[in-house]
């Protein structure tokens, strides 16, 4: 991997090498499905790919790199969406993989509370909680591949967040290492902390552009006893967001989950997704997938009846299948899990990540289609997802025989614009839960306001004075 480098460069890779130890270093073969993001947008070329097993080992390795001004990218389960964890192709970077970091360090079951290393799959975190008769909440279709270190620095989001909060509402405490190689120990496990600024806040989110993760405080919740499911066949998405605020209202606020499928995905994913089968008798045009559940023996099933009922009885809804044994509910959420993988089977679909108050997402989703068919009005919309937190995947697949490259090359540009100056109008983010990586930096740059760019800016300067984390990633190079 490490090309032709000055013996500046040599010396300092050495260095490291002899920090993490042979386990630590990984070989150029075992390296090579590190190098490309996961949608295959990015390929990397790195100086040395490297795997310490400790705090004090990140430490080390980020303390030689700030000497020697060698930029580190640091690396989770390798599922992020916008390349931020790929390096550049510089062959001068250093890519940090936690993997090897993957203790659950303490399981406080009388503090409701987790300490785990970054590197622990989240599927592990959730099985950890379980075992001690708790829950750990993050639900993402990638949990068995992602990594906590890795939802945290991308402030994640997924399925249950309505219920629970984003990533970020989900931790006491944090380490870090900082880019001169500091360990920051705020390994708190306190629900009350007012002494001083919040500044585990400040690295979640921040993509390892801040500091490297390495450990943290998780909050576990009751286990939940009862879950009730249903996938509801909408009249469209304004019905939706109306049964929404029913749902809520009337279940006493127990729904984890709620999120939008149309039949363009609904479609898909029975057309490439073996042992997956249309639950009703008909096709319709938008469905729900709700769920409702709780810690204590609630009659969640007759709540969730009614609630059907009075969405079909006022038009609402328009046909319901209610999940009547765990097997079921699974293949509901199978319906809805397999989207991302159905659009992959057909070429991949052209993104937006975006979110808008509830409120105002009927009144987006009309907007935006009626711009994007004055531009390409071959496209298909297939828009899903959060929307409980109204975060929508708001994705176009290009029009029958067109490639992706062929539709991004030719209408991405006009199509994103005219996405993300709707959602600009109505007060939401045009990232709202995949981050910013580098596939957002330009963008970032072009709609945050001065203000805010210039505070990030200033943080990221003061943190990491030298610039070697993460370069490029969230803040534009001053360069680029
Ligand atoms: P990586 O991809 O390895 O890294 C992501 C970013 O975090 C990079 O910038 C990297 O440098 C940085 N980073 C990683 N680890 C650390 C660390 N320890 N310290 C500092 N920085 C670090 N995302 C959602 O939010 N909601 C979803 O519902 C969702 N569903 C998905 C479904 C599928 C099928 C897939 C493939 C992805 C999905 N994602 C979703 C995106 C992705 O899984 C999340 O962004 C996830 O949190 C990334 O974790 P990771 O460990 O793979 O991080
Ligand atoms: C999801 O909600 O399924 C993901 O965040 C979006 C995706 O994987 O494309
Ligand atoms: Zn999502």
């Amino acid at each position: 991997m490490r090309d032709g480098n000055s013996g500046q460069m040599r010396k300092t890779l050495e260095a490291i090498e002899q920090v993490v130890g042979p386990r630590g270093v990984v070989a150029t073969d075992a390296a090579q499905g590190l190098l490309t993001d996961h949608l295959g947008r990015y390929r990397g070329l790195p100086a040395l790919v490297v795997r310490p097993a400790t705090t004090a080992e990140v430490s080390a390795v980020l303390a030689i790199c700030h000497d020697a001004g060698v930029a580190v990218v640091p690396q989770g389960g390798n599922t992020g969406y916008c390349g931020g964890a790929t390096p550049d192709e510089s062959g001068r970077q250093v890519l940090l993989s936690l993997s090897r970091m993957n203790a659950v360090r303490e399981v406080d079951g009388g503090n409701f509370t987790m300490t785990v290393e970054a590197g622990v799959p989240l599927a592990s975190v959730h099985d950890a909680a379980d075992a001690a008769g708790l829950h750990f909440p993050l639900t993402l279709g990638s949990q068995g591949s992602c990594q906590i270190g890795g939802n945290l620095a991308t402030n994640a989001g997924g399925t249950a967040v309505l219920r629970y909060g984003n990533a970020r509402d989900l931790v006491l405490g944090l380490e870090v290492v900082l880019a001169d190689g500091t360990i920051v120990d705020r390994l708190s496990a306190v629900r009350k902390d007012n002494a001083g600024y919040d500044l585990k806040q400040l690295f979640i989110g921040s993509e390892g552009t801040l500091g490297i993760i390495t450990a943290a405080v998780l909050k576990l919740f009751p286990r939940p006893v009862v879950r009730e499911t249903a996938l509801v066949a909408v009249a469209d998405p304004a019905a939706a967001v109306r049964l929404l605020m029913r749902a809520r209202r009337d279940s006493g606020d127990t729904v984890t989950s709620f999120e939008l499928l149309p039949r363009l995905a609904m479609d898909l994913v029975l057309a490439n997704i073996e042992g997956t089968s249309d639950p009703m008798g008909h096709s319709h045009p938008w469905y729900v997938l709700l769920e409702l559940s709780s810690s204590a023996r609630l009659a969640l099933d007759e709540i969730l009846q009614s609630i059907v009922g009075e969405a079909m009885h006022n038009g609402d809804a328009v046909d319901a299948v209610v999940a009547t044994s765990g097997v079921r509910r699974d293949a509901l959420w199978r319906l809805r899990e397999s989207v991302p993988e159905a659009q992959k089977c057909v070429g991949g679909s052209f993104k937006h990540d975006i979110s808008v108050p509830t409120s105002r997402i009927a009144a987006f989703m009309a907007d935006a289609a009626e711009a994007l068919h004055d531009i390409v009005p071959a496209a298909r919309l297939c828009t899903y997802g959060h929307l409980g937190d109204g975060n929508l995947h708001y994705n176009l697949l290009p029009p029958e025989g067109q490639s992706l490259a062929d539709f991004a090359d030719r209408h991405g540009a006009a199509v994103a614009a005219a996405v993300y100056d709707r959602v600009r109008r109505l007060g939401g983010s045009v990232a709202a839960e995949h981050g910013i990586g580098q596939a957002k930096a330009q963008l970032l740059a072009d709609t945050r306001d001065p203000a805010s760019l210039a505070l990030m800016t200033q943080l990221k300067a003061a943190l990491d004075p030298r610039g070697i984390l993460n370069p490029g990633k969230v803040l534009r190079r001053t360069t680029d």
